[in-house]
């Protein structure tokens, strides 16, 4: 292998547990990743020597807890080669960025006519949000799969219009792995001066992404897939764009100058940071940027692939085996099931050996109905996953055969 799993599993505390007196096997890395020990020091440093409420007064912590917070956003900054630091707000989550983009980018500009396009293999947090702009008439059309769970770039070139307002893509499946050829997507939609925006809450965390290179107009991701804590993600936005919008939330710390009947908005990106951020999530968040940057994200995407072949081999062999498609690239991804058994029944056995895997509809469900299924396994890795534990996957499938009497 080309990285060494075996020694960054020693960061981790989790990896010390013990589940139904077996070693943890977690290969549920793409729902949300564990944490280093680096990751949680940092917030517990932040909590013991750096406290208060940043952005708010001259006091040293104050003062502290301002300069932790900015040098985070300058951390996310470099790591997605933004021309800014300004252009980084943070958010909760992609679900929460792509709610931003929906009433302030799109509840602003469109209007009747216009048009949304969308893929059929886009979370629900790339769905739901669009959905509501429906109402003043604006439609949202879905570009299909091939054949081989590759995205039909020939029909987004059709669907695509004079009237598509946005086009909005994954960078990377949660449920395939296709990795999605966002640099080209984003030509054909900037060629049809289109809004071009990046789900990357797959992408970020596993391979090197960097805004400038793919000339995206957003990129939405989240701190918990990549090593960081929940509820602190990321909206990347071109600042003349951003500069344009209106904010979201609205109240304190996102203003300049307050009126009994109007507001003058805060500078980029406060405007779209109202009341008291999240610092632990932002400290947690560059801490983790430290440690991928430190592995390399080349690496880690290298050691996914690498580990996707060794479990495909391993799992063709186990009777009942069925992944969603055979023979193409899985990026670390395996979604499955196996013949005559719910997903859950899956995930329920390997339970007993320790293996955690997703069961479900992966909150994909349009892509679920694509696919003719109602739900499905899956395994994801990250840099901290091993063989050995492939090993115990296939073991654990072995027994939801006997089980289910395969
Ligand atoms: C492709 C993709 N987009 C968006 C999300 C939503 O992320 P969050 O729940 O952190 O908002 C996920 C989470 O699984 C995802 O896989």
């Amino acid at each position: 292998m080309s990285l060494n799993a075996e020694k960054f599993r020693e960061d981790f505390p989790i990896f010390k547990r013990k589940i139904n007196n077996r070693p943890l096997a977690f290969l549920d890395s793409a729902s949300t990743s564990q944490k280093p020990q680096q990751v949680i020091d940092a917030i517990k440093d932040y909590y013991e020597q750096h406290n208060a409420n940043p952005h708010r007064s001259i006091y040293t912590l104050c003062d502290e807890a301002t300069q932790i917070y900015e040098k985070a956003r300058e951390k996310v900054a470099k790591f997605i080669n933004a021309k800014s630091d300004k252009e980084i707000i943070f958010v909760r989550n992609t679900n929460e960025a792509m709610n931003i983009l929906a009433y302030s980018y799109a509840m602003e500009n469109l209007k009747e006519g216009d048009e949304i396009l969308l893929t059929i293999m886009e979370h629900h947090a790339n769905i739901v949000p669009w959905q509501m702009l429906q109402k003043r008439g604006v439609k949202l059309k879905f570009v299909d799969i091939n054949d081989d769970g590759t995205l039909n770039l020939n029909q987004l070139n059709e669907m695509i219009t004079k009237n598509t307002k946005i086009v909005s893509v994954t960078h990377k499946s949660n449920v395939l792995g296709t990795v999605n050829n966002v640099k080209e997507i984003g030509r054909i939609a900037h060629d049809n001066e289109s809004i071009f925006i990046v789900d990357g809450a797959q992408a970020v965390p596993n391979m090197p992404v960097d805004v400038k290179d793919l000339d995206c107009d957003f990129l939405a991701f989240s701190g918990h897939k990549m090593l960081g804590p929940m509820n602190i993600g990321v909206l990347y936005g071109k600042s003349d764009i951003l500069e344009k919008m209106e904010p979201f939330m609205r109240g304190s710390d996102m203003i300049k100058e307050v009126q009994l009947t109007e507001t003058v908005w805060n500078d980029l990106p406060w405007k779209f940071e109202a009341g008291t951020p999240n610092v632990e999530g932002a400290v947690g968040l560059s801490a983790a940027i430290d440690y991928l940057s430190k592995v390399g994200l080349s690496e880690i995407q290298k050691h996914e692939e690498e580990l996707s072949v060794y479990a495909m081999e391993k799992l063709n062999e186990i009777k009942g085996f069925k992944p969603v498609f055979n023979g193409t690239l899985k990026n670390g991804v395996i979604s499955f099931n196996m013949v005559g058994t719910h997903s859950h029944d899956v995930a329920y056995i390997l339970d007993e050996f320790a293996v955690a895997i997703r069961s479900g509809h992966m909150c994909c469900q349009p892509l679920m109905r694509r696919l003719g299924m109602q739900s499905i396994a899956r395994a994801s890795f990250y840099l901290y996953n091993t063989k050995e534990e492939i090993d115990t996957l296939a073991e654990g499938l072995e027994k939801v055969n006997q089980v289910f009497k395969v």
